[in-house]
């Protein structure tokens, strides 16, 4: 007999909350207790597949809050403002930015929900996941955001549970979104793996005999995103993974620091280029400012305007670029460096905008291959990739699929359900004291009663501070 309240017969939203961009998936639960092939799908919301997480408040006329392709279509009037990069606000320090991001969160997710709700998604039906980075102040920062969707409609009365960010990707991209679930309620794990060619092919490579209990397998992602850096590491036992009751997972290892694209490259660079081309980048709506990131950070040149000619991406703008592009890559790298060294990833998929900027990618491809990291020759089509090492390194990661759904589907998976994620709260005194936040703090009991650990609002102590 199947349990009811176990997870995999929930339906579950994840969302992949970018500082950039969001992502939304659905995961169909189960009813009925029969073999069942549930995939999880990216929601597409008014046809957008990313979702702009920018925020442009309107302070003239209607004062309306704009999000999704009407903030990333805005152009700024007098007076309106623009959060930019509210999510990393939600982990700053500054107490004044701190708590206009959880006001700009509450809107998002307003606007998030009747986005949803106008699609058909009745998110009563729904548990839902959120990814967030694995900082110290992730649990705080969890509850905080629970609270603001509460109050937004979106918990009742379902849960609202957190995942962490770089693990929800590593297991979207080697489950690719696919939910396999057998007969009498059993994941059937090797079917979720079905469609990864990585895992096929490693599966492939070491074929599992009946003397082979234990074969493993490390494989790492590297995220790098517009507010963090998010590593990852899923140690395989593939003997696991063709047994269909078993997950496979012997571990996993998350980590993330706030080092990303807007406060490492588009902080510095976009205000040098303002400076030395007389036009504020700045004041671009968002929409245009990503293509003339694209190409400049590519090392092309870009031009505004038709009647008023602005040239950018000369030669002393090149510079700029590619001296900001190469710290970022040593910031990285630093950063990865030990996380990589102890795990010791036998392939490395590399996501995020981060990834999409060739010097970005290049740089970080040489120093993996500098530490070492063996890429493992496998069979068919990856046979005909070259030779040696330096060039296996390049071409695995000119091949690294940039999924950039890959963390939204791993939220949601079923995988999620048997593989809890680690939780740096049980690790890290972070945290800011409640007391510190605001006064009229209360200590509320949790819907949850307690005692699961992913709850947004408590994480499993039973108890939320209400504010
Ligand atoms: N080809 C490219 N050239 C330059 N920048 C790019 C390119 N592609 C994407 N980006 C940048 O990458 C960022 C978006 O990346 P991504 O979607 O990984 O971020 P995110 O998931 O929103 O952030 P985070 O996960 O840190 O919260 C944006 O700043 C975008 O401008
Ligand atoms: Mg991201």
């Amino acid at each position: 007999m199947h349990d009811d309240r176990h997870p995999i017969y929930d339906n579950v939203i994840g969302i992949d909350l970018g500082a950039s961009y969001t992502k939304v998936s659905r995961r169909t639960g189960l009813r009925a207790c029969q073999y069942s092939d549930v995939d999880t799908d990216i929601l597409a919301l008014h046809e957008q597949w990313v979702i702009p997480s920018i925020c442009v408040q309107r302070r003239s006329g209607s004062h309306e809050w704009l999000f999704g392709v009407d903030a990333a279509e805005a152009t700024l009037a007098d007076g309106d403002v623009l959060f930019a990069n509210w999510k990393a606000d939600l982990f700053s320090d500054a107490r004044s930015e701190y708590v206009q991001s959880i006001h700009v969160a509450a809107k998002f997710f307003k606007w998030l929900r009747e986005m949803m709700e106008a699609s058909g998604i009745d998110l009563g039906e729904y548990t839902t996941r959120l990814c967030l980075p694995m900082l110290p102040v992730m649990e705080e920062t969890a509850s905080i955001l629970a609270q603001c969707m509460d109050r937004e409609g979106w918990a009742f009365p379902r849960n609202i549970l957190k995942v962490s960010e770089p693990a929800a990707n590593i297991i979207g991209i080697f489950t690719d979104g696919k939910n396999c679930v057998s007969s009498r309620g059993i994941p059937h794990y090797e079917q979720c793996y079905g469609s990864s060619n990585i895992i096929n092919q490693m599966t492939r490579l070491r074929p599992i005999t009946e003397l082979d209990t234990e074969k493993f397998v490390t494989v790492g992602v590297l995220d790098i995103g517009s507010f963090t850096t998010d590593v990852a590491a899923l140690r395989f036992n593939l003997s696991g993974i063709v047994h269909p009751e078993d997950p496979g997972i012997e571990r996993i290892d998350a980590e993330s620091w706030p080092c990303g694209i807007t406060a490492n490259l588009d902080d510095v660079i976009l205000p040098a280029l303002s400076e030395a081309n007389g036009f504020d980048l700045s004041t671009l709506k968002f929409s245009l400012r990503e293509t003339a990131k694209e190409r400049l950070y590519a090392e092309k040149r870009w031009t505004l305007g038709v009647d008023r000619r602005v040239d950018f991406g000369g030669a002393s703008d090149q510079k700029v670029i590619k001296d900001t592009l190469q710290q970022f890559c040593h910031a990285v790298f630093n950063r990865c460096e030990s996380f990589f060294t102890r795990m010791r990833p036998e392939i490395l998929f590399m996501t995020g905008g981060g990834a999409a900027i060739p010097l970005v990618r290049q740089t970080l491809a040489d120093g993996i291959e500098r530490m070492g990291i063996r890429v493992r020759p496998f069979p068919d089509g990856i046979m005909a990739a070259p030779g040696k090492q330096s060039d296996w390194v390049s071409w695995m990661v000119s091949q690294l699929t940039l999924n950039r759904f890959a963390t939204a589907l791993g939220g949601a998976s079923v995988v999620l359900d048997a593989t809890a994620p680690p939780s740096r709260s049980d690790t890290t005194e972070g945290g800011r004291p409640a007391a510190e936040l605001s006064s009229g703090v209360v200590r509320q009991s949790c819907r949850c009663q307690g005692g699961n650990k992913d709850c947004c609002f408590c994480g499993g102590s039973g108890f939320y501070v209400k504010r």
